[in-house]
């Protein structure tokens, strides 16, 4: 055997030692020929899935067989759409365009809905995907009313978007890092309308939340809840994270893809410099599996038998090869291209007899709720699939 092969196969084996222990499926490591056949069949189920007004498939019980399927008031509505236009341009298979354009309207009365921050994923992941294979007016028209009702949300003693209206016994304002993804929706409807306010409300978010969201380390609290009166911080904690002071792996995530995405629309450094500095907390982590998939929250004490969290991953794979397009730090594309190449293996592809509209397992959706712990859930599928396309457009 020589240098390269006996590395390899050491490599072969720390890989699967780190699966075996967190619980994921080991099996051998599939060829690329083998990952691509498994990934064509999971895709193709995406076009099998009946087109229902009501609903919207959101994550797979695996143990079940039971898919939890949303409304369009869920912030996951715009995922299967955006999944659809996405695997359109990845294969240039016009089923999927058709697809897509049925699925597209399924969230657009959630443009005109200010119940929650959410309106930029329900909107924008479906809209916004749509524009970037059609011109379509009223696709543009959907996105800035979503960013007109996006706005009603913002106020301006606290300087950021309220992100939800619940638990108004323990929280006041609370601002949540997931809230950077729905600033593309605003910065994207000043580029179509020319009205400026959208992009200065993002600004002003953006700014909000690079002085009151990260702690000295660079990770980032989930929770903020101000005083809506003084923008006084009142609070620093977390809903969906393991405890107020740890790190869910999905909300730095969510940071690094926002700050990055924030760059891109107005080229501010301190935006960059939080992005990379966020970005090198998760990457350099000690608790990161060496696979590169991390566990959902980086202070579960249960680690390393805590679950993972692919969504997590896809979403860091997907902002880190934008964030290398404009740092040419060669270590953001290692990352990601090790998280892609892991994910395309029978440990985290859906098994293809499971008929269901999802690409990959082990997600954690809301570990403190016990809710989709360890499942197939739309968001981590969407993430992929953007990675994938940056991946091929770098
Ligand atoms: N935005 C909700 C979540 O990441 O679970």
């Amino acid at each position: 055997m020589n240098k390269v092969s006996f590395f390899t196969l050491i490599l072969g084996f720390a890989l699967l030692a780190t699966a075996c222990k967190s619980g994921i499926n080991s099996q051998t490591k599939n060829t690329s020929a083998t990952a691509s056949t498994l990934l064509e069949t999971r895709y193709k189920m995406l076009l099998e899935y009946p087109v229902d007004s009501m609903s919207m498939p959101r994550s797979m019980n695996l143990k079940s067989s039971l898919i939890k399927k949303v409304p369009s008031r869920d912030w996951t509505s715009g995922f299967f759409a955006g999944n659809l236009w996405q695997l359109y341009r990845l294969t240039g298979n016009s089923e999927y365009k058709k697809q897509a354009e049925k699925w597209t309207p399924f969230s657009k009365k959630e443009s005109v809905n200010s119940g929650s921050h959410d309106v930029g994923f329900k909107v924008y992941c479906a809209f916004g995907e749509g524009l970037k294979v059609e011109d379509n007016a009223d696709y543009k028209k959907t996105i800035i009313k979503g960013a007109e009702t996006l706005c009603t949300r913002f106020n301006e003693k606290t300087g950021a978007i309220r992100s939800w209206d619940f638990n108004k016994d323990i929280w006041e304002y609370p601002v949540i890092i997931d809230n950077m993804m729905n600033l593309e929706l605003l910065f994207e409807a000043t580029k179509l309308s020319g009205n400026k306010k959208f992009h200065d409300i993002a600004v002003k978010h953006a700014n909000t939340t690079l002085k009151n969201q990260f702690r000295t380390d660079n990770s980032c609290y989930h929770v903020i809840d101000y005083n809506p009166d003084t923008g006084a911080v009142r609070k620093k904690t977390t809903l969906q994270g393991y405890n107020d002071d740890s790190v869910w792996a999905r909300g730095q995530a969510w940071a690094v893809y926002g700050f990055t995405m924030s760059y891109r629309y107005t080229k501010d450094p301190a935006y960059l410099k939080q992005a990379e500095a966020t970005a090198q907390f998760f990457m350099t982590n000690k608790d990161l599996p060496e696979d590169g998939i991390p566990y959902w929250d980086f202070k579960d004490p249960s680690i390393p038998n805590a679950a993972r969290d692919v969504s997590a991953a896809t979403v860091m794979a997907s902002a880190l090869y934008e964030l290398y397009g404009y740092t040419q730090n060669k270590s953001y594309l290692t990352y990601a291209d090790k998280v892609i190449t892991t994910l395309q293996s029978d440990n985290y592809i859906v098994n293809p007899k499971i008929n269901a509209p999802f690409i990959l397992d082990h997600s954690t959706g809301n570990w403190p709720k016990k809710d989709e712990i360890d499942e197939p859930i739309i968001y981590a599928d969407y993430y992929f699939l953007e990675a994938l396309l940056r991946k091929k457009e770098l």
